[in-house]
């Protein structure tokens, strides 16, 4: 397998009145095509600020990120938008749906920004994580689990090189989350995409190829799963 991502030694510090906090303190991954990783730490631990500095919603102070052998933009907003429309999945930890668009609009616009059209692809999604019957209402008018799933749906129906999901079935009970991996398993070995998943919910180790543990910003445990 070719591949995807590296990064070397990247950090994230924040200047505060208190002092720095070091987010992410000298992180090295590599990361390569068709790997389904979770990614596992405490609260404050650096999970959702590597998700961002993977997909380029926010820039490290510190180390290198190459995406196919790329350096990937950083601290200019406009490359780092196209960075992320051509590449990046991503399932927000409070997901943000558009409340003006229907369910259906919601995929439709993602996969139009990426120049992906498609809408039978959009119906067939929304109908794998059980939505079929919602697809013309607003996220208003739909449950937080179902936005969470619609949410989901959305991130795959681009298409994206490289998956990224924050909790992202932090909202759902237990039959509904193992609905959702198994599309999203689905997904990524149908449409070749790689996955990085941050959850607190050890169960989920089930449906990944890679566990990494980060704590206070740093690396302790990187290790393949015998899932494949
Ligand atoms: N904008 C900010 N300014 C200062 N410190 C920040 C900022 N954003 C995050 N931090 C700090 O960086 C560290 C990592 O935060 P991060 O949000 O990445 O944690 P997390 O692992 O995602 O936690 P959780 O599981 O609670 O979502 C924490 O100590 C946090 O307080
Ligand atoms: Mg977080």
């Amino acid at each position: 397998m070719e591949k995807l991502l590296e990064i070397k030694n990247v950090e994230r510090f924040y200047e505060t009145p208190a002092g720095v906090v070091k987010a992410l303190d000298g992180i090295n991954i590599e990361i390569y095509e068709g790997e389904r990783v979770i990614l596992l730490g405490p609260s404050g631990s650096g999970k959702t600020t590597l998700l961002n500095c993977l997909s380029a919603l926010d820039s490290p102070t510190g180390g290198s990120y190459t995406f196919h052998g790329k350096e990937v933009p950083r601290n200019h907003s406009e490359k780092m938008t196209s960075f992320r429309r051509e590449n990046i999945g991503y399932v927000f930890q409070f997901f943000n749906l558009l409340q003006d668009l229907t369910v259906l609009e919601n995929i439709q616009l993602i996969q139009e920004l990426a120049g992906r059209k498609n809408p039978e692809r959009a119906r067939e999604l929304l109908t794998l994580v059980g939505l079929e019957s919602e697809m013309n209402r607003f996220p208003g008018e739909i449950s937080g689990g179902q936005q969470q799933r619609v949410a989901i749906a959305r991130s795959i129906a681009k298409k994206p090189t490289l998956l990224l999901g924050d909790e992202l079935t932090g909202n759902l009970d237990t039959e509904t989350s193992k609905r959702v991996m198994q599309v999203l398993v689905q997904a990524c070995l149908m449409e070749n995409i790689t996955a990085i998943f941050v959850t607190h919910d050890e169960s989920l180790v089930e449906y990944a190829t890679r566990v990494i543990r980060i704590d206070s910003g740093k690396i302790i445990s990187d290790e393949s799963t015998n899932s494949e």
